[in-house]
């Protein structure tokens, strides 16, 4: 419900405190996993079109049973789509969408800039995009395996190859979660906030607003080597202007 509910409404108000009310207009989902975020977004604010893109397209069976399973009524879908995109290509036409947001998801792109300029092509002149990114690698929960590993900061004190094998060998979760959290570990791309912030510019953005998701940070010796910022910023979240 997490999703459905707090992470959609988050979409609808950043961008309302904007002034931007998304009802009525196209907007683009960069990232969109599962799409039950989408629903969410759809069902609370009305846009004419939301389309949620992803390298892995998007199962509407499997969104529809979580639907039903979280009691949210999986018959309106009307302006609902999701497309497949390339790595660095994301399908739709130039200026095709007013607005457009990425939640979760720009950790996982490998090729992060590719994705930027992609989202400044397709969106309009007078367009706006959300970026939600969180947790940056460098950071607390940067892993993304709080699951198994609970301690702050754990990936950044151990070799890679150790936290994978300890990972592989637990029975902790299913077979088939460990094996997918153990790729996604391996593949996330490790952008730090100053990179994020001059992709955005290569990118043609104008960043208008920018929020910082901060926590302290117990330094080891361990962790004396990394930038005090890439331990302690946790996430962001900005609006940015195609220029
Ligand atoms: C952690 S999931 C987040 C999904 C969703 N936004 C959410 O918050 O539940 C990250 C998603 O980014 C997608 N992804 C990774 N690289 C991508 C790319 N280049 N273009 C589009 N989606 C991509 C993955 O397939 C995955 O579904």
């Amino acid at each position: 419900m997490d999703h459905y509910e707090e992470a959609a409404s988050q979409v609808v108000d950043v961008f309302a405190s904007e002034g931007i009310s998304l009802t009525d207009r196209l907007v683009a989902d960069v990232g969109c996993g599962d799409g039950i975020m989408d629903l969410g977004v759809l069902h609370k604010a009305r846009p004419r079109t939301l389309v949620g893109f992803d390298l892995n397209l998007t199962d509407t069976e499997y969104l529809r049973r979580q639907a039903r399973q979280e009691g949210v009524d999986d018959s309106d879908w009307a302006g609902l789509r999701f497309e497949r995109s390339g790595v660095g290509r994301l399908p739709a036409e130039d200026g095709a969408f007013d607005f457009a947001f990425s939640w979760s998801a720009f950790e996982h792109i490998s090729r992060p800039i590719e994705v930027l300029r992609e989202i400044h092509r397709i969106l309009s002149p007078e367009g706006a995009f959300f970026l939600q990114l969180w947790p940056f690698y460098f950071s607390a929960k940067g892993s993304h395996l709080w699951e198994w590993f609970p301690e702050d900061h754990h990936h950044l004190q151990r070799a890679e190859s150790e936290i994978v094998g300890e990972l592989e060998g637990s029975d902790l979760k299913s077979a088939d979660w460990t094996k997918m959290m153990s790729r996604e570990f391996q593949h996330l791309n490790r952008i730090t906030v100053e990179e994020l912030q001059r992709s955005m510019l290569a990118a043609g953005f104008a960043v208008r607003r920018v929020e910082l998701m901060t926590s302290p940070v117990r330094l080891t010796p361990e962790l004396g080597r990394y930038s005090w910022l890439d331990l302690g910023i946790g996430g962001i979240k900005l609006i940015a202007t195609p220029g």
